[in-house]
């Protein structure tokens, strides 16, 4: 069964502008898809069809499995999980406890139930500690995590992130990365213009310009300049580097995106170890 499946998926705005149209996508469960193109390109508008917050204008919209029509679309909300791309539009309770314990507390849990739920939720998300503190009084990065630990604590198999290394510092987007990457079991989409943090944590890639322009894993895209232009996408400096570097060596084999991989070539190269 796939997480997500849409046919035929368009979308347009009360003002008339068609911000999407003719999406077919299938997303398998545990799938981690990286969501990437220019500004405007509608990615925003894609994550909250899948989320069922939006419902598609034309198309159909399945969620685990189940067509999303507007009668089950509450329903299928509480299998996917929003961050949104501003944390103050999701975090708002005086004390972090309370913010993350809000989404349980309406599903009407037992009280430790809640309890269990929040500790998870906030020790994954690497907020332990912070119960008492007050969500405007912290950085971006933190306020970021509550928000994360908030999405967690309902437990949802399927988890859309709006680009969420936007506006955070160097450590804050390590932060976030340790935060996401041990949650293997979730299904996730993450729109991002950040290949580096995409290629971490993903291994598809889904290029978006208000239709689909390119499906696939991260070394058919690095061989695609055409599309990385189109969606006004950059390499990162390493995959850069190790494409100049191989050109001018004359060296073959897989265009190395992550640090990793780029020393394991390096090292291979020289047999130094
Ligand atoms: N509420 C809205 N009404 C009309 N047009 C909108 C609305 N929200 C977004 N759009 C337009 O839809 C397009 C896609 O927006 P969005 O999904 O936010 O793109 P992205 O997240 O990729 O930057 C843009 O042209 C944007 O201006
Ligand atoms: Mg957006």
């Amino acid at each position: 069964m796939d997480a997500i499946g849409l046919s035929g998926v368009g979308y347009t705005y009360e003002d008339g502008h068609r911000a999407l149209r003719g999406i077919d996508l299938q997303i398998k469960k545990g799938e981690k898809v990286a969501l990437v193109g220019p500004n405007g390109a509608g990615k925003s508008t894609l994550l909250h069809i899948m989320s069922a917050l939006y419902m598609p204008t034309e198309g159909e919209l399945e969620i685990m499995g189940e067509k999303v029509t507007r009668k089950v679309a509450e329903k299928a909300r509480l299998s996917v999980g929003f961050l949104f791309q501003d944390p103050d539009d999701q975090v708002f309770m005086p004390r972090v406890w309370d913010d993350v314990a809000f989404g349980p507390n309406n599903l009407k849990l037992s009280a430790d139930e809640v309890k269990r739920r929040v500790e998870e939720a906030m020790e994954a998300a690497g907020i332990k500690g912070y119960e008492d503190r007050a969500p405007h009084h912290l950085s971006f990065g933190e306020k970021k995590r509550v928000a994360i630990a908030g999405v967690l604590a309902m437990r949802p198999p399927i988890l859309l992130l709006d680009e969420p290394t936007a506006n955070l510092d160097p450590q804050g987007r390590r932060d976030l990365v340790n935060v996401l990457m041990p949650l293997r079991d979730k299904t996730m989409v993450i729109a991002t213009h950040d290949l580096s943090v995409a290629f971490e944590l993903t291994d598809r890639v889904i290029v978006l310009k208000r239709t689909v322009l390119y499906d696939g894993d991260f070394r058919g895209l690095v061989e695609r300049p055409e599309i990385l232009a189109e969606a006004r996408l950059e390499l990162p400096s390493v995959p850069r580097l190790m494409e100049r570097w191989m050109e001018r060596t004359g060296r073959k084999g897989p265009l190395p995106l992550t640090i990793d991989e780029a020393l394991d070539m390096l090292d291979g190269d020289d047999g130094r170890r």
